[in-house]
C-alpha cells in the first residue's frame, strides 16, 4: 500500500449538508421520538415504491421479523430462504420459533433459485423470503407463481434493493411484504432503519402495531397539542419504529436517491467494461426486464483463466490499497446453523461454488472514475502475473 491516505474502502456513506442541516433541525426542533419526519419519509417511500403503505422502522431486520410474525409465523412453521444472505434473514426465522430451510441460488444474480424453491416446500412451509442480492432482482414472476400454487406468503429482504426494479416498476408491492435497510453501507442511509413496505392494509395495521409495543397510539398522538394522553396495548409488540432522528437523515438521503442510482450504475457499467476483455474475472449482470439497484458489484475469479484463488487476490488487492468484501460466506457454513440444523458446506453447491470465487469490489457514490480503473487496473495487473498454463 503506498499511503494510508490512498487507502479505497469497499464501502462510504455520502453525507451532504443538506443531510446534516435536516439531522440538527430534528435535534433542535425538540421532537426527536418516531413522529412527523418519519411519517413524511414513509409517504414519500410509499410513493416511490408505488406500495399502498409504507411503515419506518429501526432496522431490516425489525421489519423482515414484524412480516413474519404479523403473517402469524411461528412453531411448527418453516420458511424457505437463500444461503447467500446476511446473518439476519435467518435470524428473523429462528426468532419467531418457526424453521429456516434453505434453498439454492441461481449463478447469473445469486438469488434464490426458484426450482429449489419447489423442491423444498413441505406440508409446513408457510412462507418464502427471497432476498435481492446486491440490487440483483430475484425471479419474482416465478416466485409468486410457486406461492400461489402452494398458499405461501412471499416476505421480501431488499436489504440491499432500494433502486431494483422489475418491468420498470420498483420493488415493494409485488410480495405481501417487502423490507428495505438503511443501516450505513447501504444505497440510502439512516445511520440505522428500515422501511416495510406492503399492499395489505390489515397486515400494514398490524405491523404499526407490532413495532410500537402493541400500543394503540403512538407517543406523536399522544403527547402533542392534538393528542390524547390514553391508550391500550392491543398486542405484546416491540420497540421498532423508527425515530425522527434517524428520519431527518433517511429522508434528506432519499431525496438524493436518483442521483445516487445513476453514479452507481456509471461505476458499475465502467467497471463492466473493463471486465468484458478481461476472462479472468466473471462480472456481474443485470436481467433482460430488470434494473439493478448496484448496491453491490460482485465478480468471480474464473479459475479456467487464472490460477490466483480469491482469499489472494483479496489480499493483494489490499496490498495495494483497495479494500473488498464477500457478500456471504453462506449462512450453512458457520457454526451455529450447523449445530442447531445439521446443515454442511457442500448442502447447496451452486452457492458453496460461487462462495469459493466471489468478492464485492468498492462501489459507493463519492468514487471517481479514476478510483474504478485504479481497481480495474489492479485486478488486470494480479491475473495477468497468474496466467493458467505455461507463461507465453
Ligand atoms: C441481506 C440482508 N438482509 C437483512 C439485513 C439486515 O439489515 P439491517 O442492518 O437494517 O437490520 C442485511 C444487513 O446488512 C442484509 O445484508
Amino acid at each position: 500500500m503506498t499511503s494510508n491516505e490512498d487507502f479505497l474502502p469497499y464501502n462510504l456513506p455520502d453525507i451532504s449538508d443538506a443531510e446534516i442541516d435536516a439531522v440538527v433541525e430534528t435535534l433542535r426542533s425538540g421532537w426527536l421520538a418516531p413522529g412527523p419526519r418519519a411519517r413524511a419519509f414513509e409517504a414519500d417511500f410509499a410513493a416511490y415504491t408505488g406500495a399502498k403503505h409504507a411503515i419506518a422502522l429501526d432496522s431490516a431486520t425489525a421489519g423482515l421479523h414484524l412480516a413474519l410474525i404479523a403473517h402469524g409465523i411461528g412453531a411448527g412453521d418453516e420458511v424457505i430462504t437463500t444461503p447467500t444472505t446476511f446473518a439476519a434473514s435467518v435470524n428473523v426465522i429462528i426468532h419467531t420459533g418457526a424453521t429456516p430451510v434453505l434453498a439454492d441460488i441461481s449463478l447469473d444474480d445469486y438469488c434464490i433459485d426458484p426450482a429449489a424453491i419447489e423442491a423444498a416446500i413441505t406440508p409446513r412451509t408457510k412462507a418464502i423470503m427471497p432476498v435481492h442480492h446486491g440490487g440483483s432482482a430475484c425471479r419474482m414472476d416465478e416466485i409468486l407463481a410457486i406461492a400461489r400454487r402452494h398458499n405461501l406468503r412471499v416476505i421480501e429482504d431488499a436489504a440491499h434493493a432500494l433502486g431494483t426494479e422489475i418491468g420498470g416498476r420498483s420493488i415493494g408491492g409485488f410480495g405481501d411484504a417487502t423490507v428495505f435497510s438503511f443501516y450505513p453501507t447501504k444505497n440510502v442511509t439512516s445511520g440505522r432503519g428500515g422501511m416495510l413496505t406492503t399492499n395489505d392494509d390489515a397486515l400494514a395495521d398490524r405491523c404499526r402495531l407490532l413495532a410500537l409495543h402493541g400500543m394503540s397510539n403512538d407517543a406523536w398522538d399522544r403527547y402533542t397539542e392534538r393528542g390524547a394522553w390514553a391508550y391500550q396495548v392491543l398486542a405484546a409488540g416491540y420497540n421498532y419504529a423508527m425515530s425522527d432522528f434517524q428520519a431527518a437523515l433517511g429522508h434528506a438521503q432519499f431525496a438524493r436517491l436518483p442521483a445516487f442510482q445513476a453514479q452507481r450504475r456509471r461505476l458499475a457499467e465502467r467497471y463492466s467494461e473493463r471486465f468484458a476483455s478481461l476472462p479472468a474475472i466473471i462480472a456481474p449482470t443485470e436481467r433482460q426486464g430488470t434494473t439493478h439497484a448496484w448496491h453491490l458489484y460482485v465478480i468471480r475469479v474464473n479459475t479456467a483463466a487464472t490460477t490466483i484463488n480469491r482469499d489472494e487476490l483479496i489480499v493483494q488487492l489490499k496490498q495495494r490499497g483497495i479494500g473488498t468484501s464477500v457478500h456471504f460466506i453462506p449462512i450453512h457454513h458457520h457454526p451455529y446453523y450447523r449445530e442447531t440444523f445439521g446443515w454442511a458446506p457442500g448442502d447447496h453447491p451452486v452457492a458453496d461454488a460461487a462462495f469459493e470465487t466471489m468478492l464485492s469490489l468498492p462501489l459507493y457514490t463519492r468514487m471517481s472514475d479514476h478510483d474504478v480503473d485504479r481497481i480495474a487496473d489492479a485486478i488486470e495487473a494480479i491475473v495477468s502475473a497468474n496466467p493458467t498454463g505455461p507463461p507465453s
